[in-house]
């Protein structure tokens, strides 16, 4: 067990999707996973260990934000040896070029949190994907014939941001999109050499206010997400 997680050690694989919310979690492992079990209800942040096309994999909830995600995953990586993770969410366009229900792989994820300002007060570290888990999901994600964008993402503290209009202006800077979660989780893969990849679909755009997606869509853009996520995540 560690501290927000009640898994007995074994129970979860080195490999895992991370969704941020953990009902999203059960969904994967009970419509992609088979012979799933549930490892941890703690706080209701639901993880499951199954196995896809035979490999062995967990998923798990992450909630929202940079430091809900900075708990799960440091007691992932650190108390039960996760190698692999990969973020599974949505995201706010802020580029004109990026469409709702697109793809983006956060090759980098910029911040204006303090999670890594707080350790490195004089540098600017950028936060970057696994090359390796980039290059599959990206080739995986044409494959299946996907609008993919590979790019800079930007990780914010804040949903209802007072600043918006300068998130924006990231945009004009090729940024493709605002998250809340990559910043943090590629920090902590630097930090213990593991490997991390946020994969987003676009759910909203601030940049064009107009688009809008059906339950329907989101569902099947998902669908594709999971795939990607599950694919990279098993592939050699
Ligand atoms: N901002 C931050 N995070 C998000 C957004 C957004 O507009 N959309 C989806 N995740």
């Amino acid at each position: 067990m560690s501290i927000h997680i009640e898994a007995k050690q074994g129970q979860i694989a080195d490999k895992i999707l991370l969704p941020g919310d953990p009902l999203r979690a059960k969904f994967i492992a009970e419509n992609f996973l088979e012979d799933a079990e549930c490892f941890n209800t703690v706080r209701n942040m639901f993880g499951y260990t199954g196995t896809y096309k035979g490999h062995r994999v967990s998923v798990m909830g992450t909630g929202m934000g940079m430091p809900s995600i900075s708990i799960y995953a440091r007691e992932l990586i650190v108390d039960y040896g996760v190698k692999k993770l990969i973020r599974v969410g949505t995201a706010g366009s802020i580029n004109p070029d990026v469409h709702v229900r697109e793809l983006v792989l956060a090759q980098a994820a910029a911040t204006n949190s303090n999670i890594i300002r707080n350790d490195w007060p004089e540098y600017d570290l950028p936060q970057i994907a696994d090359f390796a888990l980039l290059d599959k999901a990206y080739h995986i994600a044409k494959e299946l014939g996907m609008t993919t964008h590979v790019g800079n993402v930007l990780s914010s503290d804040i949903f209802y941001s007072n600043m918006a209009g300068r998130n924006i202006a990231l945009g004009k800077l090729g940024v493709h999109a605002i998250e809340m979660e990559a910043a943090a989780l590629y920090y902590l893969a630097a930090q213990h050499g593991v490997q991390a990849l946020g994969i987003m679909t676009i759910s909203d755009s601030l940049v064009n206010p107009e688009e809008d997606t059906t339950a329907e869509e989101r569902q099947n853009t998902f669908t594709d997400m999971m795939k990607v996520g599950l694919e990279t995540l098993i592939a050699e």
